[in-house]
């Protein structure tokens, strides 16, 4: 699909997300809080889904690397050792007139108010601190202070020792981590892109000094393929390398893959090389030894790293725009479809009796009930059964089984595809292997 040819817009995205129970905006009973969603019942399905997919991606398919879920509550020096307590800014000014609050790096500064259209109305650009702080214990005083943690990655080099210590890993490994994090964002516009409490994926993979340049490049293409793997249509992603300008002072290199968003062409996931500034700095702030002593030549060295960080959430908003279409049917109207990719659809299979008498529904909820240990399935006996169709096409269901009269007679169902919409008959008991076949070889369209 060209960039033209894209047809879904942020709007369209939403209204979706809420009218099937995707998502909706934090708190929205009491006028909602910006920056904050929370994940409806099939919003969490499909995020838990992209999540898993990427857990077995990064886990399962290596053979050195290991998980870690480290809290989001840390001691506070190790983001003075990070560098987020000093650095983790961005340039903010606001409108002395309707108090809006900009990102100064976002906005023309020369240019009126783009919310009251006021000239000359900025204040001076101030440097705002993205960290959530709060206090742990009953004093709030400067040494209960703690961080909500901003990234997960400072996690895992916290933990480097402990994991090397007490599992069976020699370097070359990573370790890899999903969970939350928290960001002040000043710019919290374009739906979940960019939110204040957010989930990321991120691996740290640590390597020999001297190594980390072939280390990076197979990092990138692993993470470029994973998105290929998921589905995601080639033409929405594209690699964006760090200009001098962009690039951390302690990076040695760094590149994003960016996708397609209704918004535009925008950051999905960071691959970077980050030497062996973290440790670094965490040997220095903690006075611990973090060095490595390589078994084989006995050299002790504090390892590169070169790491991959992805937005879970993100990664939810890109599955949603990418999957997006409306299509002219054969019958002349339009539907409405998601074309997911069935490991991370929310529902894979739904079954729908064609008619509810003569013993066909009853049929149908038995074989819903027997599927339930393989698939996560969804039953549906209401209205005209093209309707039923359309309602799973729109939240990206991949088969909808229909029992039928002949069903009765041959124990056979009609097996419909969502994306290409024909149909196939297929006896009741080899329905699982079908289905898991049909799965294991989806090729997106
Ligand atoms: N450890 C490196 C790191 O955190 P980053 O580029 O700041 O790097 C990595 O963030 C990824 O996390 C981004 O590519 C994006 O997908 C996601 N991310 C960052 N800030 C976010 C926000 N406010 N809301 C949603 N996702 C965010």
């Amino acid at each position: 699909m060209s960039e033209e040819k894209q047809v879904v817009t942020m709007d369209k995205i939403i209204s979706l997300c809420r009218r099937r129970g995707f998502i909706f905006q934090s708190s929205e009973i009491y006028g909602g809080l910006n920056g904050a969603y929370d994940y409806g019942p099939l919003g969490v399905d499909l995020k838990n889904n992209i999540r898993d997919f990427w857990w077995k991606e990064m886990t399962q398919m290596h053979d050195n690397i290991v998980g870690l879920d480290a809290s989001i509550l840390m001691h506070p020096r190790v983001w003075e050792a990070s560098g987020h307590v000093s650095n983790f800014s961005d340039p903010m000014v606001d409108c002395k007139v309707c108090k809006s609050r900009f990102r100064a790096d976002q906005i023309d500064l020369n240019a009126p108010c783009p919310v009251c259209g006021n000239k000359d109305s900025f204040t001076e650009p101030r440097n705002f601190n993205l960290m959530f702080e709060t206090h742990i214990g009953a004093n709030k005083d400067s040494a209960s202070v703690v961080y909500l943690r901003p990234e997960t990655a400072q996690g895992i080099y916290v933990d480097f020792k402990n994991v090397l210590q007490s599992s069976r890993v020699k370097i070359p490994f990573g370790i890899a981590q999903v969970g939350k994090s928290f960001r002040n964002e000043i710019t919290t516009k374009n739906f979940i892109f960019r939110s204040c409490e957010f989930e990321q994926m991120e691996m740290q993979f640590f390597c020999k000094p001297g190594t980390e340049d072939e280390w990076f490049p197979y990092w990138r293409e692993q993470r470029m393929n994973f998105y290929k793997k998921m589905g995601i249509h080639p033409e929405h992603l594209r690699w964006h390398q760090h200009g001098p300008d962009e690039l951390a002072f302690y990076a040695k290199d760094a590149y994003d893959i960016q996708f397609l968003f209704p918004m535009g062409w925008q950051e999905l996931e960071g691959v970077h090389s980050r030497t062996n500034y973290d440790l670094t700095q965490h040997e220095k702030f903690s006075g611990k030894d973090l060095t490595y002593l390589d078994p084989e030549t006995n050299e002790r060295y504090i390892p590169y790293v070169v790491e991959t960080s992805a937005g879970l959430t993100r990664n939810v908003l890109m599955a949603l725009s990418d999957a997006y279409d409306e299509e002219a049917t054969p019958e002349g109207d339009t539907r409405t479809v998601l074309h997911f990719h069935p490991q991370i659809a929310p529902v894979k299979v739904a079954v729908l009796p064609l008619v509810k008498k003569d013993g066909i529904a009853e049929y149908a909820s038995k074989l819903e009930h027997s599927l339930r240990e393989d698939f996560v399935t969804f039953y549906d006996q209401s209205g005209a059964v093209g309707r039923r169709y359309r309602r799973m096409d729109e939240i990206g269901t991949p088969y909808c089984i229909t029992v039928d009269y002949q069903t009765l007679e041959d124990h056979t169902v009609t097996v419909r595809f969502r994306d290409s919409m024909q149909q196939e008959r297929v006896a009741v008991d080899q329905i699982v292997p079908f289905i898991k076949n049909a799965m294991k070889n989806y090729k997106r369209v």
